[in-house]
């Protein structure tokens, strides 16, 4: 299986921003752990970090023919991006969202997530696990 892991704007600073929230794990130890863990189970991963919402677009879109499953985290994308919504329902791929932090108990501003609209499921507050969970997720399905 073929995965393609996209994290959208400043989650390249992991480590550095706000720690209380996010941890003080960076943004490398993140791509080693689901490297490592997607060799343990076999599968093909791609990690695409950026922090600009159409170069998100463009990966998902070139996704399509080329990846199985999508592990998105769209960061503060998730709460402004119809872009990003309609580009995963465009490709159609199985995609799962992933959050660090447990947005349900921010603010109100993080209380609705456009790309979760096009997501199978939502691995939500459990740090960087979530990561894994998801490719658990479209590894099971
Ligand atoms: C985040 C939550 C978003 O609200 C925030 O804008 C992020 C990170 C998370 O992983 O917890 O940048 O997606």
């Amino acid at each position: 299986m073929r995965i393609l892991v996209i994290n959208g704007p400043n989650l390249n600073m992991l480590g550095i921003r706000e720690p209380d929230i996010y941890g003080k794990n960076t943004y490398a130890d993140l791509c080693a752990l689901i490297e490592n863990y997607a060799k343990e189970k076999n599968a093909e991963i791609k990690i695409f970090q950026s922090n600009h919402e159409g170069s998100i677009v463009d990966e998902i879109q070139a996704a399509f023919g080329n990846f199985d499953g999508i592990v998105i985290n769209p960061a503060a994308y998730t709460h402004t991006s119809v872009a990003i919504l309609d580009a995963l329902k465009s490709v159609a791929i199985p995609a799962v969202e992933i959050h660090i932090s447990d947005v349900s108990k921010r603010e109100d501003f993080r209380q609705i997530s456009y790309a979760g609209m096009a997501c199978e499921k939502s691995f939500i507050g459990l740090g960087f696990d979530g990561y894994l969970r998801g490719i658990d997720y479209l590894l099971n399905k």
